[in-house]
């Protein structure tokens, strides 16, 4: 017998049960406690961690077509669409405390890809819907929500939200409202990479206007948002980007440059005795190293920094570990810091400095100072070669989940 059946059987048995005992309110209580927790725990639309699962498939939550994975493996093999049909009376009045959102697009990041692996820090309870970050638009909200209304934009609050996904209902807490005057690229890849661009900007070294930043994947979408914003904050940059065959390499270069970046240079080029001019040139040594790479890469961005200067390892894209040379630590006192956006977010839920940057970073895309950045457009249903274009070197752009057809001709280039 399924746990449903036998859920409302024992319901069934506890109402006849009061009216022939009168037995102690106090036990039959434990006893519902203690029959939930087992139906909880064997159901497959509730699961052993409701909270969790809330927030990725529980009952509510898968409503409509969804990007799923119940075993942790190769995101090509894994993952799997699923067709759950949202009824349009709860589309339109949805329960007391609950938001429903109609996803629009979310970016395949990868985190994304690294999370249906099982290698990321967060692993959902599974089965799980893949994606953390995305753009959504409110369609309806419960009689007592008054932070959200029907229109608006928002962003998932939290890693392991599920984004791939047409629909969702969710708690207003676990949503962030966005402009939705910006573009929908932007929205869409607003809340992690951006996010973390202006975050170690600002909270790792006083950074003024004239100074200097190093960082390596400078062609990420990490490094694009840093290169933008750094130039609208005056920062100068140098951007190590990987080597590639020459016109890839020239279209990249004029590119980063056409953003903002202040010199653009291989991993080669920061081993060689130019590095030392080009340095020279831009009048100071760079006092903050952003590092999502690791392994040599690192070791370099780590020797150009000044002294007291920061290193920020944000990603490991080599799989390789952060190696110092030791007279950078001794004769120049450097630091090694990490960031992860995650625990930003956690930390900083409830502090008005949240809201303040995306509503800063939006204001930046309108005045045509921040751009997402190229993605090739995909709709959900052709999710696999998009999934399997994400996992591909050197394609420069980022792959977006697109749910509604309408947004597929979104272009901006
Ligand atoms: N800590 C945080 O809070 C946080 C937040 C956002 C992102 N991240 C991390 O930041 C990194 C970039 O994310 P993203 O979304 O911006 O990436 P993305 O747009 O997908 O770009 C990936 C970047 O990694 C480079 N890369 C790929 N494989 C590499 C390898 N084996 N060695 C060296 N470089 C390699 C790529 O260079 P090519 O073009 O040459 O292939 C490209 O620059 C990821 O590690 C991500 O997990 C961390």
């Amino acid at each position: 017998m399924n746990s449903k059946k036998q859920f409302i059987l024992w319901l069934f048995w506890y109402r006849k049960s009061v009216v022939r005992r009168s037995f102690k309110v106090t036990s039959s209580f434990k006893m519902f406690v203690k029959l939930f927790r087992k139906c909880a725990g064997s159901c497959s639309f509730i699961g052993d961690n409701i909270k969790q699962v809330f927030r990725n498939y529980s009952a509510e939550s898968h409503d409509g077509a969804g990007l799923i994975y119940k075993e942790y493996g190769d995101p090509m093999k894994v993952l799997k669409k699923v067709d759950h049909v949202l009824s349009k009376s709860t589309q339109s009045h949805p329960m007391e405390g609950r938001v429903i959102v109609k996803m629009l697009a979310a970016p395949i990041n990868p985190a994304d890809i690294n999370m249906i692996q099982g290698t990321y820090p967060v692993k959902p309870s599974l089965p799980a819907v893949g994606g953390n970050e995305g753009v959504g638009e409110v369609l309806a909200v419960g009689d007592d929500v008054t932070s959200f209304k029907e229109g608006d934009w928002v962003l998932p609050s939290s890693p392991g939200f599920g984004t791939w996904r047409t629909h969702m209902m969710c708690k207003p807490s676990q949503l962030k409202l966005v402009a939705n005057d910006i573009p929908l690229i932007s929205a869409a890849t607003l809340a992690v990479n951006p996010c973390s661009a202006y975050r170690m900007l600002k909270d790792f070294e006083h950074v003024v206007p004239g100074d200097v930043i190093i960082q390596n994947g400078s062609n990420s979408a990490v490094g694009q948002a840093v290169i933008q914003i750094a130039s609208a904050m005056k920062f100068k940059t140098i951007n190590v980007i990987r080597d590639r065959d020459q016109p890839d390499m020239d279209a990249l270069k004029k590119h980063l440059k056409s953003l903002g970046a202040t010199k653009v240079i291989t991993e080669d080029f920061v081993r060689k005795p130019e590095m030392k001019d080009l340095v020279k040139s831009l009048g100071k040594k760079p006092k903050l190293a952003l590092n999502c790479v690791g392994g040599k890469s690192a070791t370099e961005l780590a020797r150009q920094l000044e002294n007291n200067g920061t290193m920020v390892t944000y990603g490991g894209m080599s799989k390789q570990p952060v190696v110092v040379p030791t007279g950078s630590f001794i004769f120049k006192n450097i630091k090694l810091r990490g960031f992860w956006m995650t625990r930003w977010n956690q930390e900083n839920f409830k502090n008005p400095e949240s809201q303040d940057m995306l509503d800063e970073l939006c204001e930046l895309v309108r005045q045509c100072k921040l751009h997402p950045p190229f993605c090739n457009l995909s709709h959900i249903d052709n999710f696999q070669d998009a999934i399997a274009t994400a996992m591909k070197p050197q394609t420069n752009r980022k792959e977006l989940l697109i749910m509604d057809e309408k947004y597929l001709d979104w272009r901006y280039e």
